[in-house]
């Protein structure tokens, strides 16, 4: 029997801060560890992200701005969930009118799905035990509060005790817990972020303003990797998976032009092709611009130093602009090479061929350095019609890619001369 259909038949404990403690010590090699039965959350790209679905007892915490659409991918979980087991959505923000009209409008369709509106946590949990739900998704935690503290939802205090008792209560019943956190635009993350610690998992719902992709990112995960990616696109019908991401940030137009190059990204356990554009421009400026979008402006500088000192391009009286296309993030080192590249097109002015794709670190003394999963990058790069490669001297693929040609470089003049 799965952990999500046998409610946890309660110990005599003391609860601990988190009411996990148990009261005997047992040797290690006698405990439970098995890693449990993972409930799917109905999105492949969001279970990917939770480390292969939901764990039973597992607390994670989504944050994210204001109408990124946390509410509306939870809902859709709890939909999809709920044809399996009982799933209670309680919302502090809307009545149950509006989350109802809303999955009218998003056509899910959830046969042991509750809804509740509620701030009280101890009635949700009251709701939670009758209706035997195994998920309980809290919208947000924001508009939660517990009787016993005298301070207002949202309060650092409110916000800790509510979650703790909410923590207390999956781990005693084994009931997963998803909370909803807002972030605020400033990037005050203050609210959800006292409770990192609290939960087992963070997930953060990103998106480029503007764009209808949104990225869900793990930064603590103790039921998976970090740095795992979901790719979902925002229509009238909500959320939908992007299973090929490749595909959607590299929508380009038919014409090579300068300033833009391909690099393959791997984010979690995939490769992905990545669009990294740059202007370089005369400044008007004492101090000439260095702006990054979806890149490190830090690592620009850097990168233009290096480009300086080994390449002899001088970019002093110049701004610089780098922007990664469709809102992802890149944070990798891996991606040097493809910024570079890129600042160098856009300031001879001439174009990179469009089936070149490039990457590698690049060091401060001019060399490049490799990067993790060379192999697998350009087998992603051969899959998509890529039919060049600049890569790292010790990513050379000890055997010939099919389809694709690869140029392997040392040091960064090496490479700058490959691009031609
Ligand atoms: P929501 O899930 O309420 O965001 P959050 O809970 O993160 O604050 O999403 C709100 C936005 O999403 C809102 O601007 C409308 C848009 N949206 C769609 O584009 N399509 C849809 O099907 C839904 C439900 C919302
Ligand atoms: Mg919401």
């Amino acid at each position: 029997m799965s952990a999500f259909n046998a409610p946890r038949k309660p110990r005599a404990t003391h609860p601990g801060a988190q009411g996990i403690a148990t009261s005997q010590a047992e040797p290690i090699g006698q405990v439970d560890a098995s890693n449990g039965a993972r409930l799917g959350t109905g999105y492949a790209e969001f279970d990917r992200v939770l480390g292969g679905g939901l764990a039973a007892g597992s607390v994670t915490l989504i944050g994210g701005d204001p109408g990124i659409g946390k509410s509306t991918l939870l809902l859709q979980c709890a939909a999809a969930i709920s044809a399996r087991v009982p799933v209670l959505y309680a919302t502090g923000e809307e009545s149950v009118r509006q989350v109802a009209e809303r999955g009218k409008r998003l056509a899910v369709q959830g046969p042991a799905l509750s809804l509740i509106s509620e701030t009280a946590v101890e009635r949700i949990l009251e709701e939670c035990e009758r209706a035997g739900a195994r998920v309980l998704i809290v919208d947000s935690i924001q508009t939660m509060s517990v009787g016993d503290v005298d301070a207002a939802p949202g309060a650092v205090t409110q916000l800790r005790e509510s979650t703790a008792r909410l923590v207390r209560h999956a781990k005693a019943a084994g009931t997963a817990v998803l909370l909803i956190g807002h972030v605020t635009r400033e990037g005050v993350i203050a609210g959800p972020r006292v409770l990192e610690h609290m939960v087992d998992t963070v997930l953060y719902f990103e998106s480029d303003s503007g764009s209808r992709f949104r990225v869900i990112r793990a930064v603590k995960n103790r039921f998976g990797a970090v740095n795992e990616i979901g790719v979902f696109a925002m229509d009238e019908q909500g959320l939908h998976e992007v299973r090929n991401p490749s595909a959607i940030f590299l929508s380009r137009g038919s014409e090579a032009v300068p300033g833009s190059v391909v690099t393959v990204a791997r984010e979690g356990t995939r490769q992905m092709l990545i669009e990294v554009q740059s202007l370089v421009d005369p400044s008007q400026a004492a101090n000439p611009r260095r702006v990054a979008v979806g890149f490190e402006s830090n690592r620009v500088a850097l990168l233009l130093a290096v480009l300086h000192r080994h390449a002899g391009i001088a970019l002093h009286s110049h701004d610089v602009f780098v922007n990664v296309v469709g809102g992802v993030r890149l944070a990798e080192t891996a991606a040097d090479l493809a910024v570079v590249a890129a600042i160098a097109s856009s300031m001879s002015g001439e174009s990179l061929p469009k089936e070149l794709v490039i990457f590698g670190e690049l060091g401060l003394t001019g060399e490049i350095r490799p990067v993790p999963y060379g192999e697998e990058r350009l087998r992603e790069a051969a899959k998509h019609g890529f039919r060049r490669a600049i890569v790292p001297r010790a990513n050379a693929p000890r055997q010939a890619i099919a389809g694709i040609e690869v140029a392997a470089a040392a040091r960064l003049p090496e490479a700058l001369a490959a691009l031609r």
